[in-house]
């Protein structure tokens, strides 16, 4: 393996990613792996001469990069844009921040919205979301991929087509308004995995997105918990919490877990279908007969 490359824009996060990786590195079988470990602030800081291919995996990601917003209005696309609400109207409001519409087109409502891809959604009052930071960075995936072999996984949650409304604050796992306090909450939206799987044209191919559910179904989480049930070695509570998690993960039940939520997408520099994206579910009930542990038995 020429390198490890870890890609967290915080500095303070990456901080912390290092320190809890350093228990890992620790055993003497991971000592070299250390020294090849690198963080990178943004995608496009990872050397270009790496020739070998890649595997580039994206976990919570996308979601966390930055959207545009645009309303549809009699005249076309508007861009929604932030602004600070009126101090006369109201001075217990003051300084607070507002969504308002922008007044004529912008730059981006001018580039971002002339496709075919959001003819269905000209509907006066429907709300999108682009995110072309997003694009970009999947198309630097897939041709990095094209260049050198290797393939991508991106997991995140969203939805095959345009997001909409999706835009959301996160504080303490629970959802809180964007404009309140900004800078102390997770800013998030849904991916929109149709646009990551066209910035890969013409450079890659793109798999899915299948539910988080059938890929780790398919790729063996019951075998996985089955052996460390198995092992032994541990407590009631602690075989009781990997049984729970499982279930969090695979769980198609949107309260009780991210088995739908969640997405995978893969990226390949061939026509091969990835062994969990194919679209025959006949795989799913295989994999889980199998591996004679599925999840009615866990729960
Ligand atoms: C939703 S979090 C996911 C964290 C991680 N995947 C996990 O499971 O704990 C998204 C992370 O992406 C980082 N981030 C946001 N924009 C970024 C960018 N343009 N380049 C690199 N990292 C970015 C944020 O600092 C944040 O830590």
């Amino acid at each position: 393996m020429e390198s490890v490359n870890l890609v967290e824009a915080s500095k303070t996060l990456q901080k912390k990613q290092n320190e809890t990786l350093q228990d890992f590195f620790s055993s003497k079988k991971q000592e070299k792996l250390n020294k090849k470990v690198v963080w990178h602030e943004f995608f496009n800081e990872i050397p270009k001469d790496i020739t070998s291919p890649s595997i580039i995996i994206a976990h919570e990601f996308f979601d966390a990069l930055p959207i545009f917003k645009f309303q549809y209005t009699k005249n076309g696309w508007r861009e929604i844009l932030v602004d600070i609400k009126e101090e006369i109207e109201d001075s217990k409001n003051s300084g607070e921040f507002r969504f308002v519409l922008a007044p004529g087109e912008t730059q981006a409502s001018i580039s971002l919205t002339d496709t075919p891809r959001f003819d269905a959604e000209k509907k006066v009052g429907n709300v999108i979301e682009v995110s072309a930071e997003s694009f970009d960075i999947t198309r630097e995936i897939a041709s990095r991929i094209n260049e050198n072999g290797g393939f991508g996984l991106i997991f995140d949650y969203g939805k095959d087509n345009v997001s909409n409304d999706s835009l959301r604050g996160v504080s303490n796992h629970k959802f809180v308004s964007i404009l309140k306090e900004p800078g102390s909450c997770d800013i998030t939206a849904d991916v929109d995995f149709s646009l990551l799987k066209s910035a890969c044209s013409h450079l890659a191919f793109p798999y899915g997105p299948i539910t988080q559910k059938k890929f780790l179904e398919t790729m063996g989480i019951y075998t996985r918990l089955g052996m460390l049930l198995k092992k032994g070695g541990l407590n009631s509570s602690q075989r009781k919490s990997l049984v729970s998690g499982v279930k969090r993960l695979t769980s198609l039940e949107n309260n009780v877990g991210m088995g739908n939520i969640y997405k995978v997408l893969a990226i390949t520099n061939n026509q091969l279908v990835p062994y969990s994206f194919d679209s025959d579910e006949t795989l799913v009930n295989e994999t889980r007969q199998t591996e004679g542990l599925e999840e009615e038995k866990i729960n």
